[in-house]
């Protein structure tokens, strides 16, 4: 054991027995598998929560959290507005299985507020989202091919589980059938040249390309305007279809998400997380006439329409509720709200690669996202997710490092997180404070 896994262990006994018991119940004691760490995962008081940018842990201990709930929670835990509205709606029942205003009200929100979306398709989860939009898009144009980006990270669904992780020629998963994942191929993120050579050698068949304007999971990377500028062109030009997979960067990197900060307009795009205010989500939206595949106006045999099922939960009355209060929210105060985060996050990726500067610590992000990699070598440039695999101690940052916060009182993930409207500057002034110290004990 090392000095600082056993000041996490002195400080985490209730965790530790939790755990213990959790895993005879559940495999590795987790049900997502980023949430396992080692020792063992610190686990939140179900009865303390979280509130504003706070979490409480089962042994009374207090942390600034920048996970934020995947990033979800952009107006911080438990924001007052949404938990009111939250409380209103309990009273009217959970779930109705049945339209209602409220689904309404949200999908024309969604529809003024993101550029691309002409129509709205509400579901459950991010990854149900994607799934659906590579279905549609492969009904749409009748190929096969879907393009995801090496590193890209979309959910756990079967069509886009190829090239996670490094390497990307290898199966992500036992359980997936190469038959099932024949059709999809990755590019090279942030390589216009080799990307559009590996397009132009696809493009016969190519459904669609699928990425994430700014690569979550796969290290807080934005693509360069260019490169999906190539993307858009291309894809038009070969008649397939772009997806921005926008789960991350909706409601996050500006209001309209990443089509209004890039001003490129994709076909599809994907969204959840900050667009449920809290509750589970995902939405396909996009062009009228692709997700018109599943309107069930249209007169059609049942191969000729897209199967898009929202799901039991879809359309929840309480997500819908926390939905529009949170769109409403974010549209009301635009102008004050994304700055404030955005200045933030440049505070902390700034502060953190000056703090850990003896570390040769490189930060990436943009807007209110932050994460800190320690490359092997001084001198390195991370441009994508291949970059933070091969040229950076993942191991470090997601271990030492992240154990190493845990123990001064913050709770990161991938070496950072996001900035939400309840951190203060003083919070991040903090986290710099506290990394710097860490420079100090690291090796
Ligand atoms: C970019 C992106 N797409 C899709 C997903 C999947 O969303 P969910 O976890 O809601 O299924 C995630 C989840 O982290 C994501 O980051």
């Amino acid at each position: 054991m090392t000095e600082f896994s056993d000041e996490y262990i002195k400080k985490t006994s209730r965790s530790r027995e939790l755990f213990e018991r959790a895993k005879k119940v559940m495999p590795g004691g987790v049900c997502h598998n980023i949430r396992y760490f080692p020792p063992y995962p610190l686990y939140i008081d179900g009865q303390k929560g979280a509130k504003g940018s706070k979490i409480f842990d089962v042994d009374g201990n207090e942390l600034v959290d920048f996970w934020m709930g995947h990033y979800a929670m952009i107006l911080g835990h438990a924001p007052q507005p949404i938990i009111n509205a939250l409380k209103e709606q309990l009273e009217y029942g959970t779930h109705w299985g049945i339209v209602n205003d409220l689904q309404v009200e949200l999908a024309e929100l969604v529809h003024n507020i993101v550029p691309c979306a002409e129509l709205v398709r509400f579901g459950v989860s991010g990854t149900e989202a994607t799934m659906y939009a590579v279905r549609l898009a492969r009904a749409f144009t009748n190929r096969k091919t879907i393009m995801k980006v090496d590193g890209g990270w979309h959910g756990g669904n079967t069509d886009l589980s190829v090239a996670i992780h490094s390497p990307y020629n290898l199966p992500e998963s036992a359980g997936l059938l190469p038959e099932a994942t024949k059709y999809t191929k990755s590019l090279p993120f942030n390589d216009i040249e080799f990307a559009s050579q590996i397009l132009r050698e696809n493009k016969e068949d190519l459904a669609a390309v699928i990425i994430e304007p700014v690569v979550g999971a796969g290290g807080a990377i934005p693509a360069e305007k260019e490169y999906l500028k190539v993307l858009r062109e291309l894809t038009e030009e070969f008649g397939g279809i772009l997806i921005f997979d926008e789960v991350i960067t909706g409601f996050r990197l500006a209001l309209a998400g990443a089509q209004e900060f890039y001003g490129i307009i994709p076909d599809l795009a994907t969204l959840g997380k900050i667009l449920g205010g809290g509750m589970p989500i995902g939405a396909v939206v996009g062009r009228e006439d692709i997700l018109d595949l599943a309107n069930p106006l249209k007169e059609r045999e049942k191969w000729e329409s897209v199967l898009m099922g929202g799901g039991t939960f879809s359309i929840n009355p309480l997500t819908m509720r926390t939905g529009i209060a949170t769109l409403s929210l974010l549209q009301r105060d635009e102008t004050k709200i994304y700055p404030k985060i955005n200045a933030m996050g440049l505070k902390a990726r700034q502060g953190l690669e000056k703090a850990l500067l003896e570390q040769n610590v490189k930060c990436t992000g943009v807007g209110s996202f932050f994460q800190v990699h320690f490359p092997f070598q001084e001198a390195v440039t991370l441009k994508s997710p291949k970059d933070i695999e091969t040229l950076t101690d993942t191991k470090k940052r997601d271990h030492e490092f992240k154990l190493r916060l845990l123990n001064k009182g913050f709770f990161v993930m991938h070496g950072g997180g996001a900035v939400s409207t309840a951190h203060k500057e003083s919070e991040i002034n903090q986290l710099i404070e506290a990394a710097s110290v860490i420079g100090s004990e690291m090796e």
